[in-house]
């Protein structure tokens, strides 16, 4: 029989610590405040936007929110998180992504100031996690290993296994599980033997960006299993990158979708912004 590793429950525990921190850190006058821009009107965005801003609610952490049109010229953003930059009562600053076409993503996030990166997107705050300095961390990968922790799952030692390396999940994933002590093997699209590799591992991490790509053939017997993907499948039912049922067979503990990773970004942004680098 399998752990079900709750999400949902273990991010409700950490924002309530941070309520309590934030609550501490107004009463000696240092309150928080994250500034959160969306460009455009994608439906996505509108709903992570809506629930970042929720969350800043329940921690006690003051949000400013700019909705900008989608026509809205490079110029312009530059200018906003400029102003966001220089200001004091600012202490953090996340911009949604996607951005519309016509706007340079990577021009945008290297204009944010690295101090006030609480996405752990600039590349100051990538070469710092790089290098086992304090900076911001990507708030996905951030969010695993709290579920690992918190699960009292060990990573010290541990064949850790990552699929997919992209900038906002799979490297800063492997990063990390390398900062706790695990041995660390990153795969991706031309990574051959990949059900081989999957295989080794103690802690699998799936973000992919497929639904349902690993079955149980990539999993050891007692395995943990972390599946970062997030999909809606023909029936509309949210589903990950992992077939949860011939993986939970041989698994001995798993992430759930919904209700596994998702939760645990907007917990870590939250923790971002309320105790600065770590
Ligand atoms: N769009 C999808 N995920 C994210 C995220 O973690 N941060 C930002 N800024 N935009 C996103």
């Amino acid at each position: 029989m399998y752990q079900l590793i709750d999400g949902k429950k273990i991010s409700r525990e950490i924002k309530d610590e941070l309520r309590e921190k934030a609550a501490q850190m107004k009463a000696r006058g240092e309150e928080r405040c994250l500034a959160v821009i969306q460009v455009g009107n994608d439906p996505a965005s509108a709903v992570y936007v809506k629930n970042k801003k929720k969350a800043c609610e329940y921690v006690g952490i003051r949000s400013l929110s700019y909705e900008l049109p989608e026509e809205t010229e490079e110029e312009r953003l530059l200018e906003v998180i400029g102003e966001l930059n220089r200001r004091p009562d600012v202490n953090g600053i996340l911009v949604q992504l996607p951005l519309p076409e016509h706007i340079n993503e990577e021009k945008i996030l290297l204009a944010i100031a690295p101090e006030k990166d609480v996405d752990g997107f600039h590349p100051v705050n990538v070469g710092n996690l790089s290098i086992g300095r304090p900076s911001y961390v990507s708030c996905t990968p951030a969010g695993v290993i709290q579920l690992l922790k918190r699960s009292g799952i060990e990573i010290e030692g541990k064949e850790c296994v990552v699929l997919g390396r992209s900038n906002i999940v799979g490297k800063p994933m492997a990063m990390l599980l390398l900062r706790e002590n695990g041995t660390v093997t990153v795969c991706h699209s031309r990574t051959r033997n990949l059900k081989e590799i999957a295989r080794r591992a103690d802690i699998l991490v799936v973000a992919v960006g497929r639904p349902g790509f690993v079955d149980g053939d990539f999993v050891r017997e007692g395995a943990v299993v972390i599946d970062v993907g997030i999909h809606r499948n023909g029936e509309g039912k949210l589903c990950g990158d992992v077939d949860f049922e011939s993986v939970a067979a041989k698994a001995s503990a798993i992430t759930p979708v919904p209700g596994g990773v998702g939760p645990m970004t907007i917990a870590m942004l939250m923790a971002n912004c309320v105790e600065g680098v770590r």
